[in-house]
């Protein structure tokens, strides 16, 4: 029943953020390798060379690609320096590449969680430099705590650049009021997402039809407006819905799917000609990006365990 799976969803959200066990896995000569090769079910892997790996093999088999450096919550000016510094690194890697490869990050892995002028300074240099790069970052959407100081930023960042898309949780029953705002600024992608936080009850429109038909009424109004809009969802119907109706087809759509996760969908979609992009992540939190990934969907740690004993 759903309140149990909340517990269980949360009590594995709390393994994720626990920092004993977090430095003991790091630290394990036994534990670190086995749980990583699990976690790539989900994960490029640890450091950003296997990152741009995944992404040149997904890029040969012909899907987009997102890249994010995983992280949220950074709790020290340094350690937001540090992970600013890698994304940094990151699309100065990803310059090099072929074009096109999309950069995600949480705005508050570089510092929202400290200060809203140290994560604007830093996104204002990724923004910079990912423009020079013709690159495109887009920022995540985290929980509900967050999103006016998350829009804000983003509504800011957008009068200087055109290159910094948005993230909106259909699952918010503010949303599709923050949607026509979006649509009057910027002009960076919005990806339209379900929501991953675990909201307060009353807050949020849990799993339904009802939350099927205003996430396609959001990509509607993105169309509508021409904006570009990522439909970000493994959700079938979604899905077909967008690939059944020509109005999508040609349109800035596009759809994105995480790395792993319905990966027989994904290939249909593609090889049925519409562009689908996969978003892929890394670096030395995969631990709580793998429990994020068992939370949303227990079977999950099936094919991770079977994964890590094949290996
Ligand atoms: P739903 O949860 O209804 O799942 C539909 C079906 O998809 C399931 O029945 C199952 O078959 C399959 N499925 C879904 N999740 C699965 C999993 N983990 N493993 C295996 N199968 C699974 N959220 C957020 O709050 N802020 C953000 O910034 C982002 N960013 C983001 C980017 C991209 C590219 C994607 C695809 C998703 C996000 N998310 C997100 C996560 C999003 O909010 C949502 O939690 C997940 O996409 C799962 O929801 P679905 O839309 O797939 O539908």
């Amino acid at each position: 029943d759903s309140l149990s799976e909340r517990a269980f969803a949360d009590a594995l959200k709390s393994v994720a953020r626990n920092l004993q066990l977090k430095q003991y896995v790091r630290q394990s000569a036994e534990w670190y390798p086995i749980l990583l090769r699990a976690a790539e079910r989900f994960v490029a892997g640890d450091v950003l060379e296997r990152g741009l790996f995944c992404r040149d093999a997904l890029d040969a088999q012909g899907y987009r690609t997102s890249l994010e450096y995983i992280g949220e919550n950074t709790l020290t000016e340094t350690e937001c320096t540090q992970a600013f510094q890698e994304f940094s690194r990151l699309i100065e890697a990803c310059s090099k590449g072929r074009p096109g490869t999309r950069i995600s990050l949480d705005l508050s892995h570089i510092g929202l969680s400290v200060d809203e002028d140290l994560s604007y300074r830093h996104l204002e240099g990724l923004a910079s430099q990912a423009e020079v790069a013709g690159l495109e970052l887009v920022i995540s959407m985290e929980e509900s705590a967050k999103t006016n100081s998350i829009l804000a930023l983003h509504r800011n960042i957008s009068a200087r650049f055109t290159n910094v898309g948005i993230t909106l949780q259909a699952q918010l029953p503010r949303t599709l009021e923050d949607l026509e705002q979006v649509l009057t600024y910027g002009s960076g992608t919005i990806r339209i997402v379900k929501g991953a936080y675990q909201e307060q009850e009353g807050q949020y429109i849990p799993r339904s039809e009802t939350l099927t038909s205003r996430y396609i009424q959001m990509v509607d109004l993105c169309v509508q407006a021409g904006r570009a809009v990522s439909v970000a969802t493994h959700d079938e119907p979604i899905l077909r819905h967008m690939t059944r109706n020509e109005v999508y087809r040609g349109a800035a759509v596009e759809i994105e799917m995480l790395y792993g996760i319905r990966t027989d969908l994904a290939k249909q979609l593609k090889d049925d000609g519409f562009p689908v992009r996969i978003y892929l992540t890394y670096g030395e939190e995969w631990f709580l990006y793998l429990c994020h990934r068992i939370a949303e969907h227990p079977p999950n740690i099936y094919d991770a365990v079977t994964r890590s004993i094949a290996g």
